[in-house]
């Protein structure tokens, strides 16, 4: 039986980081308007060169690196965003070739949101379980600040960027043990870029409350698990009262999950795999626990992914 494990994580950040109190200045906001709504505090700005690409490099370098293997060993590449660097090619093919990787493995881009990263790598999991693929990146990458309406104040003050990535290979034990996708377009106004973002806030709280917390327990029940099995939940960091809510909701204290919500805002397909970086070089997260990542994104897509680490 083939399995697909984790061998590295990696993350990046920009260097240019804005605090509510810079945000204050920009628009019509505070710092405790922002905070006791969204946890956040500081997110990350890409500079006006840095290409989503960019970010995806600094991130897939670093895990790569904690992988100890070299780039060309990779014969898939999945990039996770919503902010590809243009419209093609894909960001995917456009790090590859920045990686150096120059040995025809497969190269696209993966586009659910914040969904983006569960279901980029329950796909890359696929792809190794059936055989066509050994060594896979797993990027989530985003420019999300590009996409946003600084005459809207209610979201501008949410987002960030970022990139996280792993590197995921085949192995005779699990690694990625389950995990459920799911989509549902009827909601996608709740949510959407047009081509600047716009978001029904409450709607979208009372949706991913409730999508994420069913698509956990989903996953337990499958795996004839209990919430209190999870040793870290990873979840998608959009808002600390979701990630509370949801939490409660599976009966799981905030001492198991990993929140980065505060540094980062909401990094969109980069939050999932920007947390869990954070929390494996902290670590926190260690070898034999039952991971739970989870995430929600427009259109509406969600999932969840269960790992043994
Ligand atoms: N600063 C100061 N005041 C503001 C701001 C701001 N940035 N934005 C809105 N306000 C004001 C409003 O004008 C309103 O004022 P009024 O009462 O005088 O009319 C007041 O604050 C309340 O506005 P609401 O929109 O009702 O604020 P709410 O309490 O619903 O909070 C929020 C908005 C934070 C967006 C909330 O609905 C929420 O957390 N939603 C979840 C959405 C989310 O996190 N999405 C992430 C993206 S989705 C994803 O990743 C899946």
């Amino acid at each position: 039986m083939i399995y697909s494990r984790i061998i590295g994580t990696g993350s990046y950040l920009p260097a240019r980081v804005l605090t509510n109190y810079d945000l204050e200045k920009m628009v019509d906001t505070s710092h405790d308007w922002i905070f006791t709504r969204s946890g956040i505090v500081e997110r990350s700005f890409a500079a006006d060169d840095e290409m989503t690409s960019d970010l995806a490099l600094n991130a897939s370098r670093k895990a790569i690196e904690a992988a100890g293997i070299s780039a060309d060993e990779i014969d898939m590449i999945i990039v996770a965003t919503t902010t590809p660097d243009m419209p093609f090619p894909s960001t995917a093919c456009i790090l590859q070739d920045k990686l150096g990787i120059r040995n025809g493995g497969a190269a696209f881009d993966m586009q659910a949101v914040c969904g983006g990263f569960v279901y980029a790598l329950n796909t890359a999991d696929m792809y190794i379980r059936g055989g066509q693929a050994r060594t896979v990146l797993v990027v989530g990458a985003e420019v999300f600040s590009r996409l946003l309406d600084w005459n809207d104040r209610t979201t501008a003050v949410l987002f960030g960027d970022g990139a996280g990535a792993v590197v995921l290979r085949a192995s005779d034990q699990p690694g990625i043990v389950a995990a459920k996708l799911h989509a549902d377009g009827a909601h996608r106004h709740m949510l959407k870029s047009d081509p600047l973002v716009s978001m029904d806030g409450k709607a979208v709280f009372k949706f991913a409350v409730k999508v994420l917390s069913e698509v956990v327990e989903e996953v337990l029940e499958e795996q004839k698990m209990q919430g209190s099995d999870i040793d870290w939940m990873v979840p998608h960091q959009a808002n600390i009262r979701i990630i509370e809510a949801t939490a409660k909701k599976l009966g799981l204290g905030m001492e198991n999950v990993i929140v980065t919500v505060a540094n980062h805002g909401n990094t969109s397909a980069a939050s999932v795999p920007l947390a869990l970086d954070t929390a494996v070089r902290d670590g926190r997260i260690k070898a034999g626990q039952n991971i739970m990542l989870e995430a929600v994104g427009g259109g509406f897509t969600w999932g969840a992914v269960l790992i043994k680490w």
